[in-house]
């Protein structure tokens, strides 16, 4: 691309090139921070793609080694791609998607810096810390890639959700990453030796199956969540192989963002990161399972007849959704319900847990693409206090997130887990197709409770019924 600026603008190419970084890493850096609030997340999005955009038409005229040309076919295919898996992708799929990507991502990093290392004919000219550099992009990406995939694999179900797993596999997974990380020591003092390479390689490619293989299919969104850290870190790494201070950025940005995010969801669900990792937590993480312990216990069923006459003579109604919503994309007929009481009179307002579903923000987003006012979102913490002056709360597909064993039985793998206090309302409304367990795997007390009620069936046919039924009230 340079080849077509005059001399006199060749001159301040290389400034220009990296201020226009630093105006793209300011892009990034916005965009993240709007991406906190409902309000300015589109916004935030929009942003930080513009930073994204800025970045790749500099690096036209940053690059040395590929051909202008060839970069923007590789934008093209790769973006074409993108936006069709992006908008074919259905939002209990994000996650699997996601997988996808940072797969992707990982890979191409340790590729960049493996086709750094062999472009170069004489590799004595790397200093130590550039081959560690090369070493650990490789280490990183390679077991970033090969994870991914794995839980791709589990999420889709080509591959069990259950736990693969044998006495010693963790011990074996932590002694072969001590021993790549020696190896890539060995390799910064002797990068001619072509075995010690392809050894890294092979390794860092197993750990990321070994690794990601035990974990239960359940906990794959937290390890989604940390292979995006992963994959951040891999491409900040060939970053520093490149000298590319905007990849630099970018991947600790991602980085530090799926670290966090990981954590959000560690705490949200009361474990620790390293019991998420090395637990074997959880089957396959789909609904359907059969109730747990709940075979002779009594439901009190109800009908969208009955359900409408409480919910329209109500004061005020909480809809708690959950991933059952998702599942059933009920999320515009609850719209249409809520609105309908509304008009009636009737105080209404949504519960949302930080975890209900099965991806941070997941009920967020779902409510928005049905328009529902941001202003009706509350948060665990703003609802709480607010079921025990609730008369009606209509759960919609949610079950772990308003589990009360989280707080009864010290048994349980949710105990201790921050739940939404439903039972403290005068009466609650289970909208579900069986008495299945949830993510969780346990049974719910929840369900055989005297104030409770449950509307069997799928959610949006359940709600498209109470819609219906409420026009008769
Ligand atoms: P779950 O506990 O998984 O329960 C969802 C319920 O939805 C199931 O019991 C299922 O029961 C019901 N369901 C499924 N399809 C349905 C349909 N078409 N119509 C009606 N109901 C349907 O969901 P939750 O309460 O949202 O809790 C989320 C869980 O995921 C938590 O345990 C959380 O820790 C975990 N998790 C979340 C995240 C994030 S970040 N969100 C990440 C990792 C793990 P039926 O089969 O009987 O219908």
């Amino acid at each position: 691309m340079t080849q077509f600026l005059p001399e006199s603008v060749l001159v301040w190419l290389p400034d220009t090139i990296q201020l226009m970084y630093l105006v793209a890493t300011a892009f990034f850096i916005r965009g993240l921070k709007l991406l906190n609030s409902p309000q300015t997340a589109r916004r935030g999005n929009q942003l930080a793609a513009t930073g994204m955009l800025i970045g790749i038409v500099v690096t036209l005229f940053d690059q040395q080694i590929v051909s202008f040309e060839l970069i923007i076919i590789g934008v093209l295919i790769g973006g074409a791609i993108g936006a069709i898996l992006a908008r074919r992708v259905a939002m209990t799929s994000m996650p699997e998607l996601v997988a996808v990507f940072n797969g992707f991502g990982g890979g191409a990093s340790a590729l960049v810096a493996w086709g750094e290392f062999a472009r170069t004919t004489d590799v004595t000219t790397f200093d130590n810390t550039g081959l560690v550099t090369i070493g650990l992009s490789i280490f990183i990406g390679a077991l970033t890639f090969t994870g991914s995939f794995i839980a791709f694999g589990k999420l889709q179900g080509f591959i069990s959700g259950n736990s693969i797993t044998f006495p010693g596999l963790n011990i074996i997974n932590i002694g072969s990453m001590v021993a790549v990380l020696i190896l890539i020591g060995f390799f910064s003092f002797d990068p001619t030796n072509p075995t010690i390479f392809w050894v890294i390689l092979g390794v860092s490619l197993l750990i990321g199956i070994t690794s990601v293989i035990p974990i239960g299919g359940a906990d794959m969104p937290v390890v989604i969540s940390l292979l995006n850290s992963y994959s951040g870190i891999a491409a900040s790494m060939a970053g520093f192989v490149l000298g590319n201070n905007l990849l630099i950025v970018s991947g600790a940005l991602v980085g530090a963002a799926g670290l966090i995010l990981t954590n959000i969801m560690c705490v949200a669900m009361n474990r620790s990161l390293a019991n998420v990792i090395f637990g074997s937590f959880g089957g396959d993480g789909g609904s359907g399972g059969s109730s747990a312990d709940g075979g002779d216990k009594t439901v009190r069923e109800t009908s969208a007849e009955d359900l409408a006459i409480q919910v329209a003579y109500a004061s005020k109604v909480i809809f708690v959704p959950g991933y059952g919503l998702a599942v059933a994309q009920a999320q515009h007929i609850i719209k249409e319900v809520a609105t309908k009481l509304e008009a009636r009179g009737v105080q209404v307002k949504y519960g949302i847990h930080p975890v209900a579903g099965r991806m941070p923000g997941h009920m967020n987003v779902l409510l928005a693409e049905a328009d529902v006012p941001y202003d009706l979102l509350y948060d665990m913490d703003q609802i709480n206090p607010e079921f025990a002056s609730t008369d009606v709360v209509l759960i919609i597909g949610a079950n772990d997130v308003v589990n009360p064993l989280s707080k009864t039985d010290p048994g349980s793998p949710i105990y201790g887990m921050p739940i939404l206090d439903v039972d403290e309302a005068k009466r609650t409304v289970v909208f579900k197709r069986s008495l299945s367990v949830g993510y969780a795997g346990i049974d719910n007390p929840l369900f055989y409770a005297e104030k409770n009620q449950m509307f069997f069936g799928d959610a949006k046919k359940s709600l498209q019924a109470l819609n219906e039924a409420l026009n008769e009230v």
